[in-house]
């Protein structure tokens, strides 16, 4: 029975081909674009269709952008000089997903709850006036990645915003834990807070990342927050929800946008059970796309009515954990993909668990009637002498 899940999950991973063809490319068409400017643009084709995806760090504020078109669409890009302006699809696509990073919010978290509210008093921090910095990158037909600092580089807060986007074109965990899912639909998002310098008269700094998630949804639509409990935490020792926000088509017809996310972070760059922390998300808001922004540009062609766009606030942080000055740092990963949220499937050692477990019961269930039909027949075969005996 498990095993034939397992075979089902894996031959159903196989006949959708998940797998797509990748070609990536580093600011494309741009002939004044240096190493502080940081554009990716992806190409992903399946046999049916291809996903395309920008990876915007140019405008200060990190944007993803998914658009799914027929196969053989093109976008072109038009720089003016370092600033994309214009992002020209071939063909209007089916469906467009996206998600900016565009604040941080330093609050000042006195009651210790570990989470922002409307409550505490704090300052947004606009990612608009950071300068990115590529400090790594892959670009091959196996793995798109980048990873990128950014910096205010003319302000008292001082620290370095780390950024790490990575595309995988197959089903697997990732690496590094909370070891989510990534397939050829999604990719991989790490964000890390180091030495941010907080504010003077904050004694209990906190910081939350305030999230926009866009889809070509209507705007009377809301997006879903759903939260599931896996079956096992092998993956994530200790964790076993698992949270996904999903757009309208998502939730509904599973061709939608989705973010999927465990709800937990990271104390320390090196990511280890006993240096997480919890993750916590505010309800989802009706917001606006930011001015003079990639998002802006990117849908400047579509109706206002067939854009939904929300907000929502990310928390990092536990009650009684001395707040962030305890260590200076805090990471959280997340996927954002197209289709349907990826499903773990039993590993091994669960499968053999849960067959021991319904295996031995049924065993002795077994062993115990077997028992007592042999001894009702020998008592029978017994009996039957002395019954005959009795009987002349
Ligand atoms: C896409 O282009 C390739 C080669 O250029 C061609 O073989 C294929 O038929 C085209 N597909 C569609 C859907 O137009
Ligand atoms: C953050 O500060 C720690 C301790 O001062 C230092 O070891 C580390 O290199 C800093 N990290 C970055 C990215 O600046
Ligand atoms: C921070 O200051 C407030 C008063 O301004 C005080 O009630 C609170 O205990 C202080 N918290 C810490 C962690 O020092
Ligand atoms: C974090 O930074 C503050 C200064 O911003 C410093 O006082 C504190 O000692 C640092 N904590 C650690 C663990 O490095
Ligand atoms: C990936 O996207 C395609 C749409 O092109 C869809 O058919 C497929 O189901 C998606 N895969 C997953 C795992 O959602």
């Amino acid at each position: 029975m498990n095993f034939l899940i397992l075979l089902l999950s894996s031959a159903i991973s196989i006949v959708c081909g998940q797998d797509r063809v990748i070609t990536a490319k580093l600011n494309p068409g741009c002939a004044e674009c240096t190493s502080a400017n940081t554009l990716v643009y992806i190409k992903a084709d399946s046999s049916k269709d291809s996903i395309h995806q920008l990876w915007d760090f140019t405008g200060g504020i990190p944007t993803v952008v998914f658009a799914l078109t027929e196969l053989n669409s093109t976008m072109q890009v038009k720089w003016d000089r370092q600033v994309p302006v214009k992002f020209l699809l071939s063909e209007t696509p089916k469906y467009c997903f996206a998600i900016a990073i565009d604040k941080l919010y330093e609050y000042n978290d006195v009651e210790d709850k570990g989470h922002i509210s409307p409550q505490c008093e704090q300052r947004p921090m606009s990612l608009k006036y950071m300068s990115w910095t590529l400090v790594d990158s892959v670009l091959s037909d196996k793995e798109v990645m980048v990873r990128v600092h950014g910096q205010y580089k003319h302000s008292w807060r001082a620290g370095v915003v780390d950024v790490k986007l990575d595309l995988i074109p197959f089903y697997d965990y990732a690496a590094e834990l909370p070891r989510l899912i990534h397939t050829a639909n999604s990719t991989l998002v790490d964000v890390g807070l180091v030495n941010i310098t907080t504010s003077k008269d904050y004694n209990s700094s906190r910081f939350a990342l305030h999230m926009l998630l866009v889809s070509t949804d209507g705007w009377g639509e809301t997006m879903h927050y759903t939260m599931r409990k896996s079956l096992d935490d092998e993956h994530t020792p200790g964790v076993f929800e698992i949270i996904e926000i999903k757009t309208p088509e998502s939730y509904v017809k599973d061709d939608g946008g989705y973010i999927q996310f465990r709800p937990v972070g990271y104390t320390e760059p090196k990511r280890e059970v006993s240096s997480s922390t919890s993750v916590r998300v505010s309800p989802l808001k009706k917001s606006a796309v930011p001015e003079r922004s990639t998002l802006e540009r990117f849908f400047r062609d579509f109706e206002t009515e067939s854009l939904l766009v929300q907000d929502v606030f990310v928390s990092i942080g536990l009650t009684g954990d001395q707040f962030y000055r305890q260590h200076n740092f805090t990471s959280w990963s997340f996927t954002m993909g197209y289709g349907s949220p990826p499903l773990e499937t039993f590993s091994l050692f669960v499968i053999m668990i849960i067959s021991i477990g319904l295996g031995v019961p049924l065993l002795l269930a077994l062993s115990g009637v077997v028992y007592v039909v042999i001894s009702r027949i020998r008592q029978r075969n017994s009996n039957q002498p002395t019954r005959f005996t009795d009987e002349e």
